[in-house]
């Protein structure tokens, strides 16, 4: 067996983008990214709740707009991906902004815009409730819960940079209170990969409780972190469980509630992370004694989960013959880092060089972490759009012009000029 997880498309689309746009390249599924927000706007039929996809987990405009019109919102993390999205043409009462150390310009900035400032720290809500008084803001607050596919995405433990700790709750509201600021939000996100659903029914009961102390309270906003399996025998995340036991919550908390109200989940990778494939051609079997290494024509510049996180990623070879013998490969990028491995210990149909690898579930994460290192040229990234056409949403640059741009982004002129 080569693969336990399933090819999402059929390998002759993908045969057909690798003839046409090379390789690396991204291949996004429209029809999946829809049914998957459609899945998410279902889960709470009886309650308030809204969505917004972080913006952070695949920004490409095109992928944006396609989520947007299945209604979603935006959750957002600079004054950039904000401009991303009123670029498409969302409305700033749509864009949700947690800021993150963020300064005065990029503070200026969000009130300009007119976008949902989420503080996360009582320095800048003081600065903001001095620039902005009479106005309103939500506050980030830090849970102490622990959760998160690794140490590098737990971000709402008790030793986390993110959120205002729940003590101080009270000196939030008294420097709100001192400029006339009304706290409408509150917000938590405890990390990204969930790996315990219970975690976030904690955190929505440690945002509930504290809601209690915000009079002028309008909404709660629960983050993302809606894990996806990479493997196949991964225990999946059951949603409908998780949304039936929040609902039970939502009831009676809503219950005593004479005001209107909302809800806010903003999940990045449950929304886009299975619909992206990352395109790759093997350009080297190599047999280093102890360990055969596939190598291939992207690495951790363009797919930085495996190096970064040690995470797993299904790898297909769609070219081989399934009926072939099969090999035991180390999956290798074309980086200058001996970390640069995209698969350890993969069992793969006899694999040779020309053949076209597809690297499963990697639309979310993937492409927004890409680097120019090695100053390499970014992968092209193709859509599948819902009427079954194959779309350029990026193009890759050739050598000549990845070396050009950064030649004059760097104040350099090409020496044969
Ligand atoms: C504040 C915030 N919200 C939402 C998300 C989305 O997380 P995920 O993609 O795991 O749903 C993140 C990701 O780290 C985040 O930092």
């Amino acid at each position: 067996m080569q693969s336990t997880h399933s090819l999402p498309v059929d390998p002759d689309r993908l045969h057909a983008i690798a003839g046409k746009w090379g390789t690396p390249t991204y291949v996004y599924l429209e029809d999946m990214i829809r049914v998957r927000c459609q899945l998410l706007q279902g889960l709470f039929p009886d309650f308030p709740v809204s969505w917004l996809y972080a913006v952070k987990a695949n920004d490409n405009p095109h992928i944006l707009k396609i989520i947007a019109n299945e209604g979603f919102g935006f959750d957002t993390v600079s004054t950039e991906e904000v401009l991303l999205c009123l670029n498409i043409g969302t409305n700033p009462n749509k864009i949700f902004y947690t800021e993150n150390n963020m300064t005065d310009a990029e503070m200026h900035d969000a009130a300009k815009q007119g976008v949902v400032l989420n503080i996360g720290s009582l320095g800048r809500l003081k600065s903001f409730c001095e620039a902005y008084p009479k106005s309103e803001c939500s506050i980030r607050i830090k849970p102490d819960i622990s959760d998160g596919h690794h140490a590098k995405v737990d971000t709402g433990n008790q030793d986390s940079k993110f959120g205002i700790r729940l003590d101080l709750l009270s000196e939030a509201v008294s420097i709100a209170g001192e400029y006339q600021v009304q706290i409408s939000g509150i917000h938590a996100h405890i990390g990204s990969g969930i790996r315990e659903p219970e975690n976030l029914l904690t955190e929505i009961e440690v945002l509930l409780t504290a809601s209690e102390k915000l009079d002028d309270l309008k909404f709660i906003n629960f983050g993302g972190g809606m894990p996806i399996p990479y493997k196949i025998n991964e225990r999946s995340f059951d949603l409908n469980r998780f949304a039936e036991m929040a609902s039970d919550r939502f009831r009676s908390f809503l219950g005593e509630m004479s005001r209107p109200f909302s809800f806010f989940f903003e999940p990045g990778r449950w929304v886009v992370g299975p619909a992206g494939i990352l395109l790759t051609q093997v350009n080297t079997v190599k047999d280093q004694g102890r360990k055969l290494f596939l190598g291939t024509d992207t690495g951790f510049n363009h797919l930085l989960r495996p190096a970064l996180y040690d995470a797993y990623h299904e790898i297909v070879n769609i070219s081989a013959d399934p009926d072939t013998g099969t090999q035991n490969y180390h999956v290798a990028g074309n980086i200058c880092e001996s970390g640069d491995i995209l698969g350890l210990d993969r069992t793969l149909p006899e694999s040779r060089p020309g053949d076209h690898l597809a690297i499963l579930d990697a639309g979310a994460y993937g492409m927004t972490m890409a680097s120019h290192y090695n100053r390499r040229a970014l992968p092209a990234e193709v859509l599948i759009t819902k009427e079954g056409f194959h779309k350029t949403i990026r193009k890759r640059k050739t050598p000549d012009e990845t070396v050009d741009e950064f030649l004059n982004d760097t104040g350099m002129i090409r020496l044969d000029e």
